[in-house]
C-alpha cells in the first residue's frame, strides 16, 4: 500500500498551501466578521484552476484527481472556511454533474465558463419541507412542447446570491418518487428565477446561501441534463463526490483550530510554565492530531475510489461524517485550550468553532451519513469497496 502523494499532487499541496497562506488566511477574520463574500478570491481560485479541478483540458480545467481536489480543499478552507465551500460547490455539485451528464453542446455552454472560474454555480437540491427526505420534492417541472416549466423552491442554496446558473432537481412525475424527479441547469437570468433574501447563518459567514423561487420558470428542453426520471441518481451520485469535498473542509478547519491551540498551548503560561507542559493540554492535542490523520486518511480513500470509478457512497459517507464530528470536536477542544481567549473574537478559534458545526449539516447531516453507511454495511456486508 503506498501513502504517497504522487508529483502533481505534492505540487497541488504545495500550491495551494501557499495560496492560502498568502491571500486567503489573512482576509479569513475579515470576510467573516463583515460577512463578505470574497469575490477576488474566488476569480484567483478561477485563475489557479481550483474551481474545476477535475474537468478535463478540453472543458476548461486543469484535469486533476479527486486526491488532488480534496488536498486543494483542505488547504483552502484551513485558510477560509467559507472560500473553501464556494470552491467545493462549484466543483462537487455544480461541475461534477454537468461533466458527466451534459452532452458536448450543453458542456460548451454550462460547464467550460465555469470550469475556469468566468462564472459560478450552485446546487438545488434542499426544499423548505425537505431537506434530509430528498426523494419527496414539492418543485415540478412541467414539460410542455420543447419547454418546461418549474414551480417551487429550494432552500439553503450555498453560492445562490452569486451563482449564474444552478443545478436543480425537480419531480417530473411525482407519482413515481425518485424515478420521476429529473435534472435541470437554469441560468440566472432565466424569466421566473427569483433569488429571496440572504441567510443569516453562525458561521462561513462569507459563503452567501438563499432561497431561489421558481415562479412560472419556463426554460427550453435542452436546459434538461440526462434523461427524465434520471435525477435522484444524479443527485446522489453527486453527493457522494460532494461529501469528499466537505470531509476535506472539515479537515482543514480541524486543522486549523489543532495548529492555533498547539501554538497558543507553547506561549501561555500557567502555574510557572507553557501549558503545553501540562499533560491535561498534551493529551488534547494527542487525540486532536490522531483524528485528524484518521479524517485524513478517510477522505483520501473516498477520493482515491472516486477516481478509480467505484461507487463510494459508504466510503465519502464515512469521511464526511467522522471528519465533521472531529472537526467539531476539534474546535471545542480548541476553544478549551485558549480558555477565555478562545471565547473571544480576537483570537480564530471562536469563528472555527462556528465553521465546524455547517459540516455535520450540508451536503447530508450526519444521521444521513449514518443512514448510507449502515445502509450499505447491512445490504454489502462489514467491508467495504476495497475489501477492508
Ligand atoms: N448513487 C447512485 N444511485 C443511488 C445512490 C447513489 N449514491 N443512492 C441511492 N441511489 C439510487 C438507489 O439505488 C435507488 O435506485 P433503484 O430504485 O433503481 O434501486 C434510488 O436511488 C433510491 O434510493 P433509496 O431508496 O436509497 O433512496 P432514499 O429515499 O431512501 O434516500 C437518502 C436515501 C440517503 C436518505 C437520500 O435521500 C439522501 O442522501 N438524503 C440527503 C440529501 C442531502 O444530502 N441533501 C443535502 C443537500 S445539498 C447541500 O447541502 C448543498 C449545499 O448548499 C452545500
Amino acid at each position: 500500500m503506498d501513502f504517497e502523494l504522487n508529483e502533481t499532487q505534492q505540487q497541488i499541496r504545495n500550491m495551494t498551501l501557499e495560496f492560502a497562506t498568502q491571500e486567503v488566511r489573512p482576509k479569513a477574520d475579515e470576510i467573516d466578521k463583515e460577512g463578505r463574500f470574497p469575490k477576488e478570491l474566488v476569480q484567483r481560485m478561477g485563475e489557479l484552476g481550483l474551481l474545476g479541478m477535475m474537468v478535463p483540458e478540453e472543458w476548461g480545467g486543469p484535469g486533476f484527481d479527486t486526491i488532488s481536489y480534496a488536498i486543494a480543499m483542505e488547504n483552502i478552507s484551513w485558510g477560509c472556511a467559507s472560500t473553501g465551500v464556494i470552491m467545493s460547490v462549484n466543483n462537487s455539485l455544480y461541475c461534477d454533474p454537468v461533466l458527466k451528464t451534459a452532452n458536448d453542446a450543453q458542456k460548451k455552454i454550462w460547464l467550460e465558463p465555469f470550469a475556469t472560474g468566468r462564472k459560478l454555480g450552485c446546487f438545488g437540491l434542499t426544499e423548505p419541507m425537505s431537506g434530509s427526505d430528498a426523494q419527496h420534492m414539492a418543485t415540478r417541472a412541467e414539460k410542455k412542447g420543447d419547454r418546461y416549466i418549474l414551480r417551487g423552491q429550494k432552500n439553503f442554496i450555498t453560492n445562490g446570491p452569486n451563482a449564474d446558473a444552478i443545478v436543480v432537481f425537480a419531480a417530473t412525475d411525482p407519482s413515481a418518487g425518485a424515478k420521476g424527479t429529473t435534472c435541470f441547469v437554469v441560468p440566472k437570468d432565466a424569466k421566473g428565477y427569483i433569488l429571496e433574501s440572504k441567510d443569516k447563518k453562525l458561521g462561513i459567514k462569507g459563503s452567501h446561501s438563499c432561497t431561489i423561487t421558481f415562479d412560472e420558470c419556463e426554460i427550453p428542453a435542452e436546459y434538461r441534463l440526462g434523461e427524465d426520471g434520471q435525477g435522484f441518481k444524479i443527485a446522489m451520485a453527486t453527493l457522494d463526490g460532494g461529501r469528499i469535498g466537505i470531509a476535506a473542509q472539515a479537515l482543514g478547519i480541524a486543522r486549523a483550530a489543532y495548529e492555533a491551540a498547539r501554538e497558543w498551548s507553547l506561549e501561555r503560561k500557567a502555574f510557572g510554565v507553557p501549558i503545553s507542559n501540562h499533560q491535561a493540554i498534551q493529551f488534547k492535542l494527542a487525540d486532536m492530531a490522531t483524528e485528524i490523520d484518521a479524517a485524513r486518511l478517510l477522505t483520501l480513500r473516498a477520493a482515491f475510489l472516486k477516481d478509480k470509478g467505484v461507487r463510494h457512497s459508504r466510503e465519502s459517507a464515512m469521511a464526511k461524517l467522522y471528519a465533521s464530528e472531529v472537526a467539531m470536536r476539534v474546535t471545542t477542544q480548541a476553544v478549551q485550550v485558549f480558555g477565555g481567549y478562545g471565547y473571544i473574537t480576537e483570537y480564530p478559534v471562536e469563528r472555527h468553532f462556528r465553521d465546524a458545526k455547517i459540516c455535520e449539516i450540508y451536503e447530508g447531516t450526519s444521521e444521513i451519513q449514518r443512514i448510507v453507511i449502515a445502509a450499505n454495511v447491512l445490504k454489502s456486508g462489514p467491508f467495504g469497496a476495497l475489501g477492508y
